[in-house]
């Protein structure tokens, strides 16, 4: 019945039921999944796994490329069915559970996954799940709105799993490029030399007979979670672009910049957004997450191509891009994330990243993953593949947090994702900090000025001032104080009053190097 869905007839014997192709899963295997920020995530299938775990319990390891939308990690961690995850997730419940070390989480870098797997040092996975909107007469796999880890997933498990998804338009065929490097110690480069090069197939090529399930469901994806703009983001924005604006004048860059890439979560998007209002145009993208700010800067003419691995929307720009799915095909393309995030290719094509961090330290090492150093927020996700290789990583973030009981600027962080040698810029609603050759002595009072909240400026800088002076050193700490911001929040619920003590030193008012 769905014959340009389901394209070559010698697997119509292998439509199923989504509880016939769970019970499929045994305990202890290895399972892929489709799924890149609540983007193309199989549906039915994990679904009926976690409704059978609740008479037959089982676990499993999960891979997936990042999160998952429809609560699936939810449902999983609920019933059970969860002992391993990895490399990313979002979900509050599975969080919940990671933290409570119920379940054991591997926080990867993106590009980082399938290598160990193509490697043997992870796996072996035996079965892939993917979803798709078709399966061609060669049997190559469609995938819908995200390839992530799908294709080295499907070409590398013992077996297959399709969700063939219904509401997924058709039109979504052509978008995809994938391109799955060849054996190391003889690999050629990777064949990306533009943002819009296409180095590979519009499908996911395997062997059909691997396929040992067909699924039909009908369920979309979950709509994205950033919150829209505000005025602090908005600040954010204009900082930024200002600073972009500058290094233009001064001969750095063009007024199309270098190719963008944007993290994920509400800052990083509605950074991208203020672009629409900037005066740079013919801008390109090279990210893994294309948001709805992707689709703005599309609309309002300011973006040429856009490059990535996911397409996760919000309902307005949902309907909008699939209304005109046709005209936006032709300027954008969907890669498996260790291509959108190759390290090689992100240092070639001399991309600006914009990730966000949950806090940084007044010498400039970020921390995006852990609270307090020890609790996982979501993980690094494709940050580090960027920061690090980017030909400028950026990192924003709101001065404080918790409605102003954190300041975001702290004395040293607790957990180090992305070091000073990786970070360039800095921005917060106060102001941007350029770190680009300054020593960790010139850095500290530069992201203390820029960058902190007036009301921790203070404490911060009698902090670094009393490193400098009693301590010494290239980059000056007090080993017994470093974390007492995070502990006097633990013992009070706030950062606030921590200077107190010493803040007599703190209030000459003091920007030059460290002492
Ligand atoms: N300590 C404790 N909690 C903090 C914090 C800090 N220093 N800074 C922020 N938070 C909390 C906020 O209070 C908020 O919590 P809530 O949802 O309970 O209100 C949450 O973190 C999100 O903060 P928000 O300011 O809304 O930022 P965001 O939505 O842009 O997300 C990250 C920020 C860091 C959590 C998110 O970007 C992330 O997970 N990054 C790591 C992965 C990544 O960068 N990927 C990029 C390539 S895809």
């Amino acid at each position: 019945m769905h014959d340009q869905r389901l394209r070559r007839p010698s697997l119509l014997g292998r439509v199923c039921s989504a509880e016939y192709a769970a019970s499929l899963i045994k305990d202890g295997m290895t399972v892929g999944m489709s799924g890149f920020t609540r983007a193309g995530e199989a549906k039915a299938v994990p679904r009926a796994m976690a409704e059978r775990a609740v008479h037959d319990p089982f676990k499993i390891t999960l891979m997936t490329g990042a999160s998952l939308g429809n609560d699936i990690d939810r449902l999983l961690t609920e019933a059970g069915v969860l002992s391993r995850r990895l490399p990313f997730q979002v979900d509050p419940v599975l969080r919940r559970a990671i933290n409570d070390g119920k379940v054991l989480f591997i926080d990867q870098h993106l590009s980082e996954t399938v290598e160990m797997l193509r490697s043997r040092q992870l796996g072996p996975i035996d079965y892939a799940i993917i979803e798709a909107v078709a399966i061609r007469e060669d049997g190559g796999i469609v995938p819908t709105t995200s390839v992530g880890n799908s294709a080295t997933f499907a070409i590398l498990a013992e077996k297959v799993i399709v969700e063939i998804n219904l509401t997924q338009p058709l039109a979504l065929e052509g978008l995809h490029d994938i391109y799955i490097p060849g054996r190391r110690p003889y690999r050629e480069a990777v064949p990306v030399m533009a943002c819009d090069s296409r180095a590979g197939l519009p499908y996911i090529p395997i062997e059909p007979t691997k396929i040992a399930a067909i699924v039909f469901t009908e369920q979309s994806d979950s709509p994205s979670a950033n919150e829209p703009p505000d005025a602090v983001t908005d600040t954010i924005a204009r900082h930024l672009i200002d600073f972009l604006s500058q290094e233009v004048k001064l001969g750095r860059l063009g007024m199309s910049l270098a190719p963008l890439q944007a993290g994920i979560g509400t800052i990083a998007n509605a950074v991208m957004h203020g672009l629409i209002d900037s005066p740079f145009h013919d801008l390109l993208m090279y990210s893994e997450v294309l948001q709805d700010s992707t689709i703005a800067l599309f609309d309002a003419g300011k973006l040429v191509f856009a490059s990535g691995s996911s397409i996760t929307l919000g309902p307005e720009m949902t309907r909008r891009f699939n209304e005109n799915l046709e005209d936006y095909k032709h300027r954008m393309v969907l890669r498996p994330q260790e291509i959108s995030n190759h390290p090689e290719v992100i240092r070639r094509l001399g991309i600006i990243g914009v990730n966000t961090a949950l806090e940084c330290d007044i010498y400039g090492n970020v921390n995006s993953t852990h609270v307090d150093g020890t609790h996982i927020m979501n993980g690094i996700g494709g940050s580090g593949d960027f920061a690090r290789n980017a030909y400028m990583a950026v990192f924003v973030a709101r001065s404080t947090a918790r409605g102003g009981d954190i300041s975001t600027v702290v004395p040293m962080v607790t957990h180090v994702d992305h070091n000073e040698h990786d970070v360039d810029i800095i921005v917060t609603e106060h102001g941007l900090a350029d770190l680009r050759g300054l020593a960790p002595r010139e850095r500290a009072p530069l992201i203390i000025k820029c960058c902190a909240h007036p009301d921790y400026r203070d404490a911060l800088r009698d902090y670094a001032r009393r490193a400098a002076r009693e301590r010494g050193g290239q980059t000056p700490h007090l080993l017994e104080e470093a974390f007492s911001w995070h502990l006097h929040r633990r013992r009070t619920g706030s950062m606030r009053g921590i200077g107190a003590a010493s803040s007599q030193t703190g209030r000459e008012s003091w920007t030059g190097p460290v002492p």
